[in-house]
Order: structure tokens, then sequence, then C-alpha cells
């Protein structure tokens, strides 16, 4: 049995292998029983590893879940809403989504949520800031591999461009501007793939930001298009974060007399 583990590359059952064993003679489990309690476990194993390399290669840095989010403290923001889309079916619509609010409303959350959804769902998903972005086909100029890095994202069923609006869209000389870069990715998506899209300033300032009014209306006419449009209009949980650690800060004691 050993060997035949080994040579299946079910290396947590063989690890596991005496304690189950022992188990099953412990509790004599029927036989559908045994082959669950053991093969869900090396199952259980292989999909969370499976998951962790998607979430790696997407670019994702950190794991935001919605079941972590405090929707008491957003009341405006439309909750089934955000579940009804955090289904993905969206993606598979290949409607695109935008979000914009003022900065920490949880814009970010909210997508980063989505994205890891789509790892454990196995839709191909790729998230990147907007200027690492914009860096990283930038960076193709320079040695040539543009057309590849822009295939590249321009494949995923699912490309979350997080924090329009946020950072330095850096520009060397003979550079096309972001707008022009970003304009070649959105055209090549729009309405083959889903692209979802955060932005804490208005739309309207989209073209100052991307360094081109003209191609920037022509990137929101393809967003607006299809696009899911959601506003949050509340209150920032980093200052409510700042705030409730401020008050919990012993007071300061005054200098005695
Ligand atoms: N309603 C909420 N419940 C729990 N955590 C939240 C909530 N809203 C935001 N957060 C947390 O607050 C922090 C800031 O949120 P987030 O990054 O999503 O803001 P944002 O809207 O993207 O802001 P910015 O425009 O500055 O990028 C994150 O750590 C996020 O997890
Ligand atoms: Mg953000």
């Amino acid at each position: 049995m050993r060997r035949h583990l080994d040579f299946l590359g079910l290396t947590l059952t063989l690890d596991e292998l005496d304690e189950r064993l022992a188990w099953a003679t412990r509790e004599r489990p029927g036989a559908t029983v045994l082959l669950e309690h053991v093969l869900g476990l090396e199952a259980a194993r292989k999909l969370e590893d499976r998951i962790a390399r998607r979430v790696h290669v997407s670019g994702l840095v950190e794991r935001k879940a919605l079941e972590a989010f405090d929707w008491n403290f957003q009341p405006k923001l439309d909750k089934a809403l955000i579940l009804e889309l955090a289904r993905l079916d969206f993606v598979r619509r290949r409607d695109d989504l935008v979000i914009t609010g003022k900065t920490g409303t949880g814009k970010s959350h909210i997508l980063k949520a989505f994205g890891l959804r789509a790892c454990e769902q196995g839709v191909r998903m790729r998230y990147a800031r907007c200027v690492d972005l914009l860096d990283d086909l930038h960076a193709g100029l320079a040695d040539g591999s543009y057309a590849r890095r822009l295939k590249a994202w321009a494949a995923p069923a699912l490309l979350i461009i997080d924090d329009v609006g946020l950072g330095q869209v850096k520009k060397r000389g003979d550079e096309p501007t972001a707008a022009h870069t970003l304009y070649n990715l959105i055209d090549r998506r729009h309405s083959k793939v889903s692209t979802a899209v955060t932005s804490n300033i208005a739309l309207s300032d989209w073209g100052r930001f991307l360094g081109d009014a003209t191609l920037t209306a022509a990137i929101l006419d393809r967003l607006a298009m299809h696009a899911i449009r959601i506003d949050i209009d509340g209150p920032s949980y980093r200052q409510h974060v700042a705030a409730e650690r401020a008050g919990q800060r012993p007071a300061v004691s005054p200098p005695s007399a």
C-alpha cells in the first residue's frame, strides 16, 4: 500500500496512513466512510495547493475575503449586489465592472475577494495595480517584449486593474502615454473577456491621470458600454481603524505637581 500511495503521489495519505488505519481499526467504519475519510483529506490538500498556486501566479498579493467585510460599516453599499457579483457570472457574461468611491471605502477589498473567488473557481484571473500594469507594459517597449506582454494581459478571463488614479504614472521621453497603453489593452479585451477596475478619482479625471483626454474617452466608451457601475459613497475604513486604535491608546496621565 505504501508503494501504491507513493507511486500515485498521495503523500498526505502516506504520511497519515498509520493514524488512519488505527482509526479504522478502532471505529470500524463502512467501506464508503473509510474511503471518503482517506481520500477527502488528500483531495482537500490538493485543491488548497492548486488555489495557492493560482493566487501566486495571478499577482494577488494578499487574500481578502468577503466574509471579513463589515457590511454594517458601509450601509449604502448594496450587499446583495456584491454577493451576486461574487458568483462571477459577470465574468462568464464578459461584462466589465467599474467600482468608484473615495479612498478606504473597500473597493480594492471587494475586487481582491472576487479575484480569490476566481482562483477558487478555476477562472483565469490576473490582478495588478494600474501603475504596475503600465510599468510592466512600458518595460516591454524597452526590451522588445511589448507584444508578448500585451497578449499576456489581454488573455485572462478576468483582469483586475486596481487603483486607477493612485500613484505616479511614469513616462520616459519617447514612450506612449498611459492612456495609449491602457487603450490598446482595453480595446483587445473589450467584449471578449471581463475587466474589473477600481478608482478613487472621478472618471472625468482619468484623462489627466492617464495623460490623454481623447484616448481616455475611447477607453471609457468601451468600459462604459458593458460595465456594471458601482459607486461606494461612504466613510473610510482606514480612518475608522485609525480612530479605534487612537481610542484604545491609554490616556496620558498629566505630569504630577
Ligand atoms: N467594510 C469593510 N469591512 C472590513 N474591512 C474593510 C472594509 N472596507 C475596507 N476595509 C479594509 O480597509 C482597508 C482599505 O480598504 P481598501 O483597500 O479596499 O480601500 P479602497 O477603497 O481600495 O481605497 P483606495 O481608494 O485608497 O485604494 C483594507 O485593509 C480593507 O480590507
Ligand atoms: Mg484601492
